[in-house]
């Protein structure tokens, strides 16, 4: 008899396609109910969850015995305890690489929304207020030419720093260890967090979330940043203090804010949604075809390799 593979949400054909092997149960388009997970995992030797499952050690017991891999498909494994699953002699695993450029994309779209006030001028639009060109109406600032300060500089940093490259901008970073060939290709400069905060126009964070990052970004670090600064977040809400920059949103301390992720998925804090001077995406950074096609397959792939006894691509160090 196959194994059993759950599925926690439904995910691209092409994913699925690489578990025909298996006996593969598929729960819903919608995150399950944690009551559900915890029923539909019984018995199962490999789980292809995401980013809206909390995948920890109740998970796995409830799972049991059988339950060898926990294949995220997302590059970002924050939902899943990665040292119980250790505990256990169960493989995680993540989806890196695929999602580089797409997100990176999304950072970027962001960051000119936020800069050019396009939500704003969007919701004017559409509300029918829209009576006349005007020589002050909804100036923003320019992005092409400025300093673009980045805080995490992994792929996805990296990936938005080639954009800006083209928008002429200078790249500074911060990151936990200085990436000096990226600095070579890419011109760009190293520096600590609370510099990079206090000389950056834009800043655009891409760190994992850790305890050490959880809520990196607060009142503090906002206090730094420049009154005309935009800040984009395309990582996870946490790393973000949300109520310390919708205060200082609202009082405009900085220019704009653009969002893809938020605290507590899907709710967004309330005073961020009355503000005009945040646009607010839905977690869209890796939402391509292409992309979730490759996410997909490469979950699916690390975890038919682990129930065939082989090593996966691309696992997660417990
Ligand atoms: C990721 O891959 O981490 C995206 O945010 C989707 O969860």
């Amino acid at each position: 008899m196959s194994e059993k593979v759950l599925v926690t949400r439904e995910i691209p054909d092409a994913g699925l396609r690489v578990l025909e092997a298996f006996d593969v149960a598929v729960l819903h388009e919608r995150p399950p109910e944690r009551h559900e997970l915890l029923e539909a995992v019984s018995g199962a030797s490999g789980v292809l969850s995401t980013a809206t499952e909390t995948v920890d050690g109740e998970v796995m017991d409830a799972a049991g015995e059988a339950l060898k891999v926990i294949a995220n498909m997302a590059v970002g494994y924050d939902n899943v305890d990665v040292k119980a699953a250790s505990k256990r002699g169960v493989v995680v695993t993540n989806t890196p690489g695929v999602l580089d450029e797409t997100t990176a994309d999304v950072a970027f779209m962001l960051l000119l929304a936020a800069a050019r006030r396009l939500g704003e001028g969007e919701r004017l639009l559409r509300a029918g207020k829209w009576e006349w060109w005007g020589p002050k109406q909804l100036m923003g600032h320019d992005v092409w030419g400025k300093k673009l300060g980045i805080v995490g500089f992994g792929r996805i940093g990296q990936a938005l720093a080639r954009r800006a490259t083209g928008f002429g901008m200078e790249i500074i970073y911060h990151n936990r260890s200085r990436k000096e060939e990226a600095e070579r290709e890419l011109g760009a400069s190293y520096l600590d967090l609370d510099e990079l905060l206090e000389t950056a126009d834009f800043v655009s964070i891409h760190t994992p979330l850790t305890d050490e990052t959880n809520h990196l970004i607060g009142a503090t670090k906002l206090q730094r940043m420049k009154p005309e600064a935009v800040l984009v977040n395309t990582s996870r809400g946490p790393v973000v203090d949300e109520e310390a920059l919708a205060e200082a949103l609202a009082e405009y301390r900085i220019f704009a804010a653009g969002l893809d992720v938020y605290e507590d998925e899907p709710a967004v804090h309330p005073k961020l949604m009355e503000l005009e001077n945040v646009v607010l995406a839905p977690h869209i950074g890796s939402a391509s075809v292409e992309t979730r096609d490759k996410m997909a397959v490469l979950a699916a792939e690390n975890l038919a390799a682990v129930l065939r006894g082989e090593d996966p691509k691309t696992p997660v160090e417990a």
